[in-house]
């Protein structure tokens, strides 16, 4: 793999070649860091798979880069969605359609929606379009990690966790730390009205801002494969506990105004839930690369971001020991 640092126009356009000759490549989003394949390279796509070790129905979010890309993947688009595209995109929010006939049982798990993302990072957005100048049709991206762990909010977390598993054709392009730190708020649209599948930095107040009638987490018609809603998911190799006492020697995450147990390996103290979210997952690999066998989270309280960051915890918590 070759890993290419503060990349230039042009290197992101060798990047968009590499895609287009079926090669994968990791890249930087405003949430986290994707692991890319061009989305309609069946071949480049099943890679995807190979490489983060994850079940061939799990569906994989096609990454464009404007909303008139919108109607070559979906059809039947609801006047919500437009509307929630029209006002988040690019941005973190994934939302979930009924397929075209350009999503391919490949990229959506053999159901019949496909989930759909413009992101804002500049490094992102480039490299789609330049990939689309090439005559393809978008990014398919799952988040940069092996199945099951935690998510990659830097270049060295990407190689931490796929460089063993990349071939030397393959592209790592570092586009910085994540700003979000979380993965996209996924907003399920094809039903009636939206259903949030998936919290993120956009939070539901906001969307119903938007669209007036919003649900959260009714399971559709159709039974959505979706691995970010696995009970277990996010997970480091240490035990993330959020209750209870933890003893000396073990790592402890909290906002600022809460006190370090005594003896415990403070890991952070974010002062806000933005700062929380951005570093949630660095924190949890360094609980690994200390060692350390347990980490204490204590959960932040509130709306908003708060409820996305409680959703990853208790999946990260969620892992059995
Ligand atoms: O922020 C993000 O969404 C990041 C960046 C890279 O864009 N991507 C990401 O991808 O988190 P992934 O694959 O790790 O999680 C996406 C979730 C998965 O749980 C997947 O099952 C669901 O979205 N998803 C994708 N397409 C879907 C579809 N057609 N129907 C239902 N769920 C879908
Ligand atoms: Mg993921």
């Amino acid at each position: 793999m070759e890993i290419i640092y503060k990349p230039t126009q042009d290197e992101i356009k060798k990047a968009a070649k590499a895609l287009k000759d079926g090669h994968l490549v990791a890249f930087p989003t405003e949430t986290v860091y994707g692991l890319g394949a061009d989305a309609t390279n069946e071949k480049a796509v099943g890679r995807i798979y190979s490489v983060k070790g994850r079940p061939t129905d799990h569906p994989l979010i096609v990454h464009i880069s404007s909303i008139s890309q919108l109607y070559k993947w979906a059809i039947e688009v609801p006047e919500y969605a437009t509307k929630l595209a029209k006002s988040f995109w690019p941005g973190p929010m994934t939302l979930i359609l009924k397929r075209s006939p350009l999503a391919k049982d490949f990229i959506t798990g053999h159901q019949s929606l496909v989930g759909l993302r413009v992101p804002s990072h500049p490094i992102s957005l480039m490299l789609i379009k330049e990939l689309e100048n090439l005559g393809a049709n978008g990014i398919a991206a799952p988040s940069a990690n092996r199945f099951g762990a935690v998510s990659a909010t830097s270049v060295s977390a990407v190689i931490e966790e796929l460089g063993t598993f990349l071939s030397t054709t393959d592209l790592v392009l570092d586009g910085g730390d994540s700003d979000v730190g979380i993965e996209s708020t996924i907003i399920d649209c094809s039903g009636k009205f939206p259903n949030i599948m998936r919290p993120g930095l956009l939070s539901s107040e906001i969307i119903e801002e938007v669209c007036s009638e919003v649900l959260n987490f009714i399971p559709s018609d159709n039974i959505i494969k979706s691995s970010g809603l696995l009970k277990s998911h996010y997970s480091p190799a240490a035990q993330v506990v959020l209750e209870g006492q933890i003893l000396p020697g073990e790592g402890f995450f909290a906002m600022a105004e809460i006190h370090t147990p005594p003896g415990a390996i403070r890991l952070g103290a974010p002062t806000s839930l933005e700062e929380f979210a951005k570093n949630l997952y660095a924190i949890l690999r360094l609980a690994d690369q200390k060692g350390l066998k347990r980490i204490k989270v204590v959960q932040p309280n509130g709306t908003g971001l708060a409820v996305a960051i409680r959703d990853r915890l208790v999946k990260a918590a969620a892992n059995e020991h």
